[in-house]
């Protein structure tokens, strides 16, 4: 049979917290063609911790990319065709290899891991006045366990295997971007070693106004400025794909990675929020919200980040973004499954908490590592409060959905506070926003209608626009204003705002009970 010509696709690596994708979209139109999932095991080795293996999620990455191809050519679509592949990933995660065997030192320590809590409590109460937003001004970050640094100055602290490393000049250090791109261009036999500007930002180490890796900040870590990437812009050739000819995939070799952003900056592009003041909120393993701000970076006064939000070029003016960051959104969802058995399947959320359409006044604070935005707390530990006799699994599982939409509706509010103009519809998107109760529930607890793509894979599209569209690809050639007219669903508010602003005064008062746990 004739393969179909389609003109030139454009593909993502998208590696997440829980699962990795490769998904093949159509340059033109934007039509996801193919793709293919893979969940990643997370090992919990002690209490608060939160590892994952290196080596497995580059596999996961290539059975993706054999699935993917397999799937395509069962399509009869030439393969050939991909012109560009861009790659997106969970941020923060923090990876040290050695550069002359290509093999990882250490497990990745995942970016909710809380094991730095102690260093971090250290660091701040060095600071003058104890402030945990004595490096904000350079970094747009407070001082948490959540960022790259402080995992890096664990790693150093406790694995001889990586201060050796370090000390005979063979380590690399690399958030999962970094890992990938370097594999994926030949590891030990030349990989680039970079990372872009959006996820340079999540380290602690990036200086958001330079753009650059900041001298001060490294001897502050402690950390020696030549185990960093190279950091480039979010959308330029790296380097050309250099597989074993022994994996299927390697049919893929010598197309350009042209795209690289964190997860939440790629989701912000794949929704075309390009102006000033738009904004996009993504349920995940945890929920980001992050709204555009312009050319100019903005320092919260509410417990925001100022992030990079994206760079598409290496001579065009970064980006920034305000990010509300919530830990636990789609993780509680795998902790009733995984640690409580309350469901079997992660689908089997919605009909539970459906079937009662109420959590009959329970409240469930999931804050299992820490509290991220507004609160910053990393002693904070999760609560179920308000139970009686009555409480059942079901309203369990509704107080764990309203608990991802009562966070949201904190990071909303930080947001229109620093911003002075309220939201008035928020657009949302990631795996939990298939929840229609979810997203219901999200319109009535904001009080505003919440409008979700009909295509749900933003984020990869996100990569896959950079990447498109990087200098010396330029295959990306949609007009962004159609993709932005796309159907979208809009869920209106269905309850009074003076019975959501009730059930919302109930959940600050459960989260004031689970501050401070261990004191
Ligand atoms: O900052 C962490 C974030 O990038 C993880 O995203 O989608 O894996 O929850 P996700």
């Amino acid at each position: 049979q004739d393969r179909i010509m389609l003109g030139p696709l454009v593909a993502a690596i998208d590696q997440g917290t829980s699962s990795t994708r490769f998904l093949v979209f159509n340059a033109k139109t934007a039509e996801l063609l193919s793709h293919h999932q893979v969940e990643i095991k997370q090992s919990f080795p002690k209490e608060g911790w939160v590892e994952e293996d290196p080596k497995e999620i580059l596999q996961s990455v290539y059975e993706c990319m054999d699935k993917t191809c397999e799937k395509l050519t069962q399509l009869n679509i030439d393969i050939s065709n991909i012109k560009a592949i861009g790659v997106t990933n969970q941020r923060e995660t923090t990876i040290v290899w050695d550069k002359e065997t290509g093999e990882p030192l250490y497990n990745a320590i995942v970016w909710l891991d809380l094991r730095t809590q102690s260093t971090v409590e250290r660091l701040i109460n060095k600071t003058p006045g104890r402030n945990k937003n004595h490096l904000k001004h350079k970094t747009g970050l407070p001082i948490s366990t959540y960022f790259s640094a402080v995992k890096l100055r664990w790693l150093m602290d406790n694995v001889d295997e990586v201060s050796e490393a370090i000390h005979s000049h063979k380590a690399m250090f690399g958030t999962v971007d970094s890992w990938l791109i370097w594999c994926l261009t030949g590891g030990k036999n030349g990989g680039v070693h970079c990372t872009d500007v959006t996820n340079a930002s999540r380290t602690m180490l990036f200086n958001i106004h330079t753009l650059d890796w900041d001298p001060e900040l490294c001897s502050y870590f402690g950390i020696p400025m030549e185990v960093l990437p190279k950091v480039r812009s979010s959308s330029e050739i790296y380097g050309l794909m250099k597989i074993s000819s022994s994996v299927k995939s390697g049919s893929l070799t010598g197309i350009p990675i042209s795209g690289c952003l964190g997860d939440q900056s790629a989701a912000l592009v794949g929704q075309m929020c390009f102006q000033d003041g738009q904004a996009k909120n993504t349920y995940g393993t945890g929920c980001f919200l992050l709204r555009n701000t312009g050319p100019k970076p903005v320092m919260s006064d509410h417990g925001l980040l100022t992030t990079i939000a994206y760079q598409l070029g290496r001579d065009k003016p970064a980006c920034y973004a305000l990010e509300g960051s919530v830990a636990i959104a789609g993780a509680v969802v795998r902790w009733l499954k995984d640690n409580l058995g309350i469901i079997q399947t992660l689908s089997e959320l919605e009909k539970l908490a459906a079937a009662v359409g109420t959590s009959y006044g329970c409240y469930f604070v999931p804050a299992f590592s820490g509290l991220y935005a507004p609160y910053w707390e990393p002693s904070a530990r999760g609560i179920i409060c308000g139970l009686t006799q009555f409480t059942n699994r079901s309203h369990i599982a509704f107080a764990a959905l309203e608990a991802v939409c009562f966070q949201t509706r904190e990071l909303m509010d930080a947001m229109n506070q620093d911003s002075g103009i309220p939201l008035t519809q928020l657009q949302v998107d990631g795996g939990m926003t298939s929840n229609r109760l979810l997203m219901q529930l999200q319109a009535d607890i904001l009080c505003i209608p919440v409008v979700k793509p009909s295509m749900p894979e933003t984020t990869a599209l996100g990569a896959a626009m950079a990447a498109g569209s990087a200098e010396g690809v330029s295959v990306w050639s949609l007009n962004l204003e159609d993709l932005s007219e796309v159907t979208s669903e809009k869920f209106e508010p269905q309850i009074n705002p003076e019975e959501s602003e009730f059930r919302y005064a109930r959940w600050k008062k459960a989260v004031q009970k689970c501050m401070n746990w261990e004191t």
